[in-house]
């Protein structure tokens, strides 16, 4: 963990949203896998992280503002617990750790809860996303457990939500080094992109890096040749010469902060010229999204001017025709870009999406559209210093969404579909980086992965 007064100064900086109540922090507990003794890996909440920094199941933090006091509930380890995994520390040396001064057993948290229930004080938590929390807290507050997704503390979301898209310079450390780590597993899998390669010897190589110096991946590895489907978690494909592998992977840092990175490589090591034209559009959206970086600038309007450009790329291929403005407002470019230019990225690699995208990625100037495509944008308000967040735009061709829209002549009038259909078993391409907000502008995190097309044949063929 961080040196404790980290952890001090983040709870200080949220208590002063609050002036009473209690602020309840369940940490995670262990998840069975396919029987209780054998787990999941372990992995803590993000925001129990954030403010206690103790990475150990089974852990509630507690702010009471109305005695101005911190707690650790948790279990003392047991002689059985030493006999199977070792000599742990007592509950006080945990507590100690993160700079709270009070600890109390787990089994005392419901007693607590309901004296302060009792005194009316308003206790604040944030929306559960794993069944185990939500009955246990509904077992803590006596609530049903339906009823309890619904009392979730909006003011703690926003009070959180405020603090952890700030990211301080320790964590841009740890971000920058979780992009080390995608830098050695996407050159990896650039090499290892040759003919005759199974997706998931490249898949375990990289997961093998992210493990072996890191916490292991953010998120499920896309490798794929199939990388018109946008979440492709399937591994099985044998790579032939010419195809184009979309690798889309990311690593946690020993602090469990994520980096997400996708490159596109030709299977061989050589774009053909098809290829390659594609690859340029989505190079270019890409370079100029990221040009546009600063303070106060929406990233809804990123998000448009990297479409248009992508809009304008494919019309010069013949694909889209039409006036771009009213193409790319009226929706028609999402056949081949259906989902948002990016997301704030930190603790997750979604960065707090369990506390509701639209309180991360949206506010009271920014609403969400409903239009397809648009409305997959994770991130659309004003982008302020210290926001972190990826930029990715892609080129897909979706056979079935494209048979979709053409026998519903959609867009007729904005989408080439005799010339999109030189090119349903194209597949995707998508280019990701990782972007800090600074003062001025911005800053790509991390080692420059190679993007330039004859930077990545030059890797493809090594
Ligand atoms: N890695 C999933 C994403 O890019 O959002
Ligand atoms: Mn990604
Ligand atoms: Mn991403």
């Amino acid at each position: 963990m961080f040196d404790k007064q980290v952890y001090i100064d983040r709870r200080n900086e949220l208590k002063k949203s609050f002036k009473s109540g209690v602020l309840l922090f369940p940490g995670n507990d262990e998840a069975a896998m396919n029987y209780p003794g054998n787990t999941y890996k372990f992995r803590q909440d993000s925001s129990f992280l954030y403010y206690f920094g103790i990475d150990i199941p089974g852990m509630t933090g507690l702010i009471d503002l109305d005695e101005d006091k911190e707690y650790l509930f948790g279990y003392e380890f047991t002689i059985e617990d030493t006999v199977w995994m070792g000599p742990q520390p007592k509950l006080s040396e945990l507590a100690g750790q993160t700079g709270v001064e009070f600890s109390k057993p787990i089994a005392e948290l419901k007693k607590f809860l309901k004296s302060k229930k009792k005194k009316q004080s308003k206790i604040h938590f944030l929306p559960p996303y794993r069944a185990e929390h939500i009955l246990k807290l509904s077992d803590l507050l006596d609530e049903n457990p339906n009823r309890l997704k619904s009392k979730y503390s909006k003011k703690l979301i926003e009070a959180v939500v405020a603090q952890r898209s700030i990211k301080a310079e320790e964590e841009i450390a740890e971000i920058e080094y979780a992009t080390e780590i995608a830098y050695q597993m996407h050159t990896t899998a650039m090499r290892m992109a040759k003919p005759g390669v199974i997706e998931r010897d490249i898949a375990g190589a990289i997961e093998g890096i992210a493990l072996s110096i890191g916490n292991g991946v953010s998120f499920h590895s896309i490798v794929s040749k199939n990388g018109q489907t946008l979440h492709n978690h399937f591994h099985g494909n044998v790579l032939k010469e010419g195809d184009l592998l979309v690798c889309d992977a990311g690593a946690e840092s020993l602090l469990h902060y994520a980096s997400d990175i996708t490159r596109t490589t030709p299977v061989g090591g050589k774009f053909s010229y098809k290829q390659k034209e594609i690859y340029e559009i989505v190079l270019t959206a890409q370079k100029n999204a990221i040009n546009m970086i600063k303070p106060d600038v929406k990233h809804v309007d990123v998000h448009l001017t990297a479409v248009k450009i992508i809009a304008a790329g494919l019309s010069q291929l013949g694909l889209m025709k039409g006036d771009l403005n009213s193409a790319v407002k009226a929706g028609a470019h999402a056949l081949f870009m259906p989902h948002g230019l990016g997301h704030m990225m930190g603790l997750d690699v979604h960065d707090m999406e369990n506390l509701g995208e639209d309180y991360v990625g949206y506010d009271n100037t920014t609403k969400r559209s409903d239009q397809f495509g648009l409305s997959y944008l994770r991130l659309a308000k004003e982008l302020k210093p210290g926001f972190v967040f990826t930029c990715e735009p892609g080129i897909y061709f979706i056979p079935e969404l494209i048979d979709l829209w053409k026998s519903q002549k959609k867009f007729k009038n904005f989408i080439n579909y005799d010339k999109v259909e030189e090119y349903r078993d194209f597949g995707g391409i998508r280019i990701e980086d990782n972007i800090l907000v600074t003062k001025t502008g911005y800053k790509v995190l991390g080692r420059p992965i190679p993007k330039e097309a004859d930077d990545v044949e030059a890797w493809a063929k090594s």
